[in-house]
């Protein structure tokens, strides 16, 4: 049992975002993981800089207190991390009480897992003096959105259910929202797509494409459609609809003023999204192929890719963006030097791994055929996407 009363005093904490930025920034943090083995090993805490991290699980703190503070190295800037932000507030008060000042990470690996850090896409002046583009980085989970900005309006691509987060951030920049879009049908989260646009009154829309049925209403997009971000008669900005099955039957990405494409998972910047999350890889895996050697073809290698998601942190440039040129991913993505169809279906069959479970549960509630309460959601979007065909590679990268 615990030799120390617990404090009376409120343990000090740090939120998600400063400690990010603390540790981007190269501040030399101690962070103190006190999950379990196998917890540590699903999903890890990961900055722009490594963070020296010691693990002792909350567990040995309550076996022997004693033991495991000295475990904990003196004289430096500890902060605890635990699931949650509750066992590791009490390891956190432990320490403090034994004379080791350390901060709790407020709200854990869930906090972690739900926040949002938005970058601003560097543009050339004459793009930015038309529109502006963010990409919104989910960092514990590796998704991301975007928001497309001109004149005062803006259309938001792939938001997630924190659709408070989304609203605050455009009427930040003094933005009204005019639509709403998803690059596609996502398996790994819970979209904030038709909430945020129900909420706001403008269109939604997304296609999932042939076999599925969709309950969302929705508002149908063409191929080689334009939607015009900005007020009439002023500077505009137009989005490309651009069909792209593959990853999804009803794939599709956005070409924002002609040299930005909203990729969804179709590409990514170091792999492509993986066709067999419908149990239908031979035929969705055959789309994919088309769409890639095809149906992108006719883009410049100059079209930056902005995809849905990425892998690690290795894949954030210098300007904490993830984003590749056309021509650097045609030369270096793997998946992208498949010379037949067959080819490419055997080179993904051969790098994912089962999907977690959960995605089919998240798919059903994006489709609008089921709901679940947000403490389910929660549960079903722990860990990091694993929406990339070489998921393998990518776990082996970190
Ligand atoms: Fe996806």
């Amino acid at each position: 049992m615990a030799d120390t009363e617990p404090s009376a005093t409120p343990v000090p904490a740090i939120d998600v975002g400063d400690l990010l930025q603390a540790a981007d920034g190269g501040r030399p943090i101690l962070l103190l993981d006190v999950r379990n083995e196998d917890e540590v090993r699903a999903w890890k805490l990961e900055a722009r800089r490594p963070i020296d991290t010691v693990y002792v699980p909350y567990f040995d703190f309550i076996e022997d207190e004693i033991a495991s503070v000295a475990r904990v190295p003196a004289g430096r800037d500890v902060v605890v991390l635990c699931a949650q932000g509750g066992s590791s507030e009490m390891v956190a008060g432990l320490l403090n009480d034994a004379g080791v000042p350390a901060r709790n990470v407020r709200g854990g690996m869930v906090a972690y897992g739900e926040y949002l850090q938005p970058a601003a896409i560097p543009l050339d002046a004459a793009e930015a003096s038309r529109f502006a583009l963010w990409q919104i980085n989910r960092r514990g989970k590796g998704c991301l959105s975007y928001v497309v900005a001109s004149n005062g309006e803006a259309v938001i691509v792939d938001p997630m259910k924190n659709i408070e987060w989304f609203e605050a951030f455009a009427a930040q920049h003094g933005l009204r929202v005019t639509r709403v879009l998803d690059t596609h049908i996502h398996a790994d989260h819970v979209s904030g797509g038709p909430a945020l646009s129900a909420k706001l009154g403008v269109p939604y829309s997304v296609s999932a494409g042939d076999g599925f049925e969709l309950r969302q209403p929705v508002t149908p997009l063409d191929d080689g459609q334009v939607l015009r971000v900005g007020g009439t008669g002023g500077v505009t900005i137009d989005v490309r609809v651009m069909h792209t099955p593959g990853h999804t039957p009803g794939s599709t990405s956005y070409l924002v003023g002609g040299r930005y494409l909203l990729t969804g998972d179709t590409v990514f910047v170091g792999s492509v999204g993986r066709p067999d999350l419908g149990g239908h890889v031979v035929e969705w895996g055959r789309m994919l192929f088309t769409t890639l050697t095809e149906r992108l073809a006719p883009l410049a290698d100059e079209v930056l890719v902005l995809p849905a998601h990425y892998a690690g942190v290795h894949e954030l440039g210098a300007d904490g963006v993830v984003s590749g040129r056309l021509g650097d991913l045609r030369r270096t993505v793997p998946e992208l030097q498949a010379r037949s169809a067959d080819e490419f279906i055997a080179s993904v069959r051969a790098a994912v791994k089962d999907p977690p479970a959960s995605y089919a549960e998240i798919i059903k509630v994006n489709l609008g055929v089921s709901s679940a309460p947000i403490d389910r959601i929660t549960e079903w979007e722990l860990g990091r996407n694993e929406c990339a065909a070489s998921a393998k590679r990518a776990a082996a990268l970190r």
